[in-house]
């Protein structure tokens, strides 16, 4: 049977009081619209129309191509939003998926279980339910007898009685197609919020006869609707554990997962360890057997095996094979480290590649550079690369030697095994196995720090008499 899915996402979300539109709020960073259709494209899903309405273009740029969109122009509400995919798929013949936007954290098992028991039914509508010990806000299911579903009535529209039930509606549903368009042309407004309700449905289904089920979810969890910031930092905290669980399973390490943040998008590899206070964004690909933490930042690294990174921060970087960093590193954008190279304290490292076996360890900066294999670049040395408006770039070739705290005043090479002696300032190029020494020679003055003790001493006097 062909599936296809139906995504809304049109609404401005006001409770987030927020002026970024509520689905792209990021869930361990990723935008919640992203995390349901990562988990509608599990499913198989054929046709996935997104609606969208608030933030249409943004919403759009974040998923791209994988989806059909239907603009929603004004939020007349779950029912108006769901009939805006009339035209595109209304004519079709299987089953169709509605999910909201705001649920991030639904599996795509539960999706198959969902789908399984309806198929199997032949049911015109199966609804994704749960049991929640505090239901507020949510739709609430109604059963009858038989164990199906009456209808869901809205927290707004509900009876004292009503109030009670604690099996909520998750805003997750499986639909006939043909027959959810049908029944949404008989949906109106009259309710307290005077929207037009994708849940009528649900009631309209089973007074034609046809049969209604609920599929409750195993875990309420799941189920959280992100209509505030509250529910937001909930729904993060059950994805953050699903996602360090997953990593575990899988062979790494989590010393203290309750202090450890790893984005829905980051790939680690077996026997790696990761030490409290680290945070893996992005597309960040992190090797086996790596070392990483305490206290690190990392967001679109690519990091090799056996690297260590200790309390250091990382973007848009990559890190060799058995490569260490840090403590207190920062090695950003365009930065790309070999194998067996050492980044030590305070070290900062923009747009270079460092060769294999390299160090930089200790007070350096070293940015637009190209530098070599077996090259050690001394304490504090550093390359200045910009003169307020221009970027130059630095060459140091294999093997050579930079002293500490030398200046490489850029555009400049050094050249291979070249050797320039400590507090350098280097302005122009060094040729392969020279030495450079580019500093006042030194004068040494007989007795004379006694003499400037004593003039200073007599200066004091002088004055505290006066
Ligand atoms: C909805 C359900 C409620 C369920 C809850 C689960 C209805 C009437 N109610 O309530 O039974 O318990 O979800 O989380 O369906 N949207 C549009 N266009 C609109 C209105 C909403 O695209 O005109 C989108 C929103 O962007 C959102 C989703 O639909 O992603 C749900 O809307 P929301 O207003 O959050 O519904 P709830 O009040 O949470
Ligand atoms: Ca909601």
């Amino acid at each position: 049977m062909k599936r296809m899915a139906v995504v809304l996402a049109a609404g401005q979300g006001k409770r987030m009081k927020s002026k970024l539109y509520k689905v792209l709020h990021p869930v361990c960073g990723k935008p919640m619209v992203g995390h349901v259709l990562d988990t509608v494209k599990a499913t198989g899903s054929q046709r996935t129309v997104v609606i969208v309405g608030y933030g249409a273009e943004q919403v759009k740029a974040h998923i791209g191509q994988d989806a059909e969109y239907v603009l929603q122009e004004t939020q007349l509400g779950t029912g108006h939003a769901v009939k805006q995919a009339k035209d595109l798929i209304g004519s079709e013949e299987g089953t169709t998926i509605v999910i909201c936007g705001d649920t991030p954290l639904v599996m795509a098992e539960t999706l198959e279980g969902l789908m399984t028991l309806h198929e199997g039914q032949h049911a015109a509508a199966t609804v994704l339910t749960a049991v929640m010990d505090q239901p507020a806000g949510y739709g609430r299911v109604i059963r009858g007898e038989d164990g199906g579903v009456l209808k869901i009535v809205e927290q707004k529209d509900c009876t004292a009685e009503e109030a009670a039930v604690g099996e909520i509606n998750t805003g997750t549903y499986c639909f006939d197609n043909a027959k959810l368009f049908a029944a949404l042309e008989k949906v109106t407004n009259s309710n307290n919020q005077q929207e037009y309700y994708l849940t009528d449905v649900i009631g309209i289904l089973r007074a034609q006869g046809d049969i209604v089920l609920g599929y409750q979810a195993h875990d309420a969890a799941e189920s959280i609707g992100v209509n505030d910031r509250l529910a937001l930092s909930e729904a993060e905290g059950y994805m953050r554990q699903r996602i360090n669980r997953q990593h575990m399973l899988n062979g790494v390490t989590i010393i203290d997962p309750a202090s450890t943040y790893i984005g829905a998008d980051v790939i680690i590899g077996s026997d790696t360890v990761l030490y409290p206070g680290t945070q893996l964004k992005g597309k960040t690909v992190i090797g086996e057997d790596c070392v990483i933490g305490p206290f690190s930042e990392i967001e679109d690294c690519v990091i090799m095996d056996g690297a260590e990174v200790k309390h250091s921060v990382l973007n848009q970087a990559q890190v060799g094979a058995r490569t260490t960093v840090g403590p207190f590193a920062y090695l950003r954008p365009g930065t790309v480290l070999g194998e067996e190279v050492k980044i030590g304290d305070f070290v900062e490292i923009k747009n270079a590649v460092i060769g294999d076996g390299s160090k930089v360890s200790h007070l350096s900066y070293v940015g637009d550079a190209a530098v070599g294999k077996n090259v050690n670049v001394g304490c504090g040395a550093i390359t200045a690369n910009y003169d307020g408006f221009n970027k130059s770039k630095t060459t140091i070739e294999d093997n050579a030697f930079i002293g500490s705290n030398v200046n490489l005043i850029a555009p400049v090479t050094v050249g291979k095994g070249a050797f320039v002696v400590a507090g350098s300032t280097i302005t122009r190029s060094v040729s392969e196995n020279d030495l450079a020494i580019a500093r006042v020679r030194q004068e040494n003055k007989p007795g004379y720090a006694e003499k400037i003790r004593s003039r200073a001493k007599a200066k004091k006097d002088q004055s505290s008499q006066s």
